[in-house]
């Protein structure tokens, strides 16, 4: 019963000028998965098993110049769309299958309409002179989260990864939860690199509201977890996580617990160092959005 046994033999896609090497299996129809290149449309990311199919497709793409749903954040070069999975499950569903070529977890495919995907993307202007929209990451968000989730599956496309963009995506998960008035924490598990980004974001986010407290006159005479939840949008666990990377939290021997210590000279090197960076930072007030009720 050889026949029977299906083999995914893709080894990359072909996006906009680039062979992605891909490193997990997702579940395209096996007419697609038993080719080595999956060629893919970088706006509305329709596959196809030949480039010359893509290239026709391409001259009707519906979603040429960028993607569905609404532009909610414009800063320079970088845009940010969400969209409603009930809205474009087509479009959502593709974005699904494609991220899962980079995720090792199980993710969903098909179930989207429940969430909310935002879509970041850098315009570029074209030989013609007209904006174009690149897809450079997502993540998506549960709709109703009475799990208190405000992250759901992020991406950043390889070719895009360590240059700040993965911090860029959640930070603006953060201050989505911080504009409905809550406190999120990221879906689990993570992968690697999710937890190695997300703690990095939690020790730079944490250093941010330790420094913006300091410069607080008159100065508050404690500090609590509770304070820079609030300040950071994130939850308590993962304020401790930032915490314990500032050297900040201390064992008082005499009440038995921990309390919280501004490491200054630690705080104002984590922070130099992310200035250097000079990574595109989220600017909260280029946001134009209401939670969804
Ligand atoms: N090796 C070591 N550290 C890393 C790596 C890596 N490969 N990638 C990220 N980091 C750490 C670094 O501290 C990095 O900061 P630095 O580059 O300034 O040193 C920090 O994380 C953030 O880096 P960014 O450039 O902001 O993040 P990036 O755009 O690369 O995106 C992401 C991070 C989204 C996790 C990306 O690696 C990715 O898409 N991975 C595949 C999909 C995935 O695993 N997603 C998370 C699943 S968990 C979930 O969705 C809830
Ligand atoms: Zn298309």
């Amino acid at each position: 019963e050889l026949q029977t046994l299906t083999v995914s033999k893709m080894r990359c896609v072909h996006f906009r000028g680039f062979e992605i090497d891909t490193w997990y299996k997702s579940p395209y129809p096996q007419e697609y998965s038993s080719r080595y290149v999956l060629h893919l449309c970088e706006y509305c990311l329709q596959y196809f098993n030949s480039s010359f199919k893509l290239q026709r497709h391409e001259l009707k793409c519906q979603y040429l110049s960028h993607p569905p749903g609404n532009e909610i954040y414009r800063d320079g070069k970088l845009s940010m769309f969400e969209i409603d999975g009930r809205k474009n499950v087509i479009y959502c569903q593709n974005l699904c299958l494609f991220a899962k070529l980079f995720l090792n977890s199980k993710t969903l495919y098909y179930d989207v309409e429940p969430f909310m995907f935002y879509v970041l993307c850098e315009t570029v202007v074209n030989y013609k002179g007209e904006l174009i929209y690149h897809f450079v990451g997502y993540f998506s968000k549960e709709k109703l989260n009475g799990t208190g989730y405000n992250l759901s599956c992020i991406l950043t496309l390889p070719i895009y990864q360590r240059k700040g963009y993965g911090n860029f995506l959640i930070d603006f998960s953060y201050l989505l939860s911080k504009r409905e008035f809550r406190l999120g924490t990221p879906e689990k598990p993570l992968s690697d690199l999710g937890l190695l980004s997300y703690r990095n974001y939690w020790r730079i986010s944490v250093a941010k509201a330790l420094k913006s407290i300091l410069s607080l006159d008159p100065l508050p005479s404690s500090v609590s977890i509770d304070d820079i939840a609030n300040l950071t949008g994130m939850i308590h666990n993962d304020v401790i996580v930032g915490l314990e990377q500032l050297h900040g939290l201390v064992f008082d021997p005499i009440t038995g617990r921990y309390g919280i210590t501004i490491n200054v000279e630690i705080v104002e090197e984590v922070l130099a160092k992310w200035e250097r960076k000079n990574y595109m930072k989220v600017q909260p007030d280029k946001l134009v959005w209401k939670p969804v009720i």
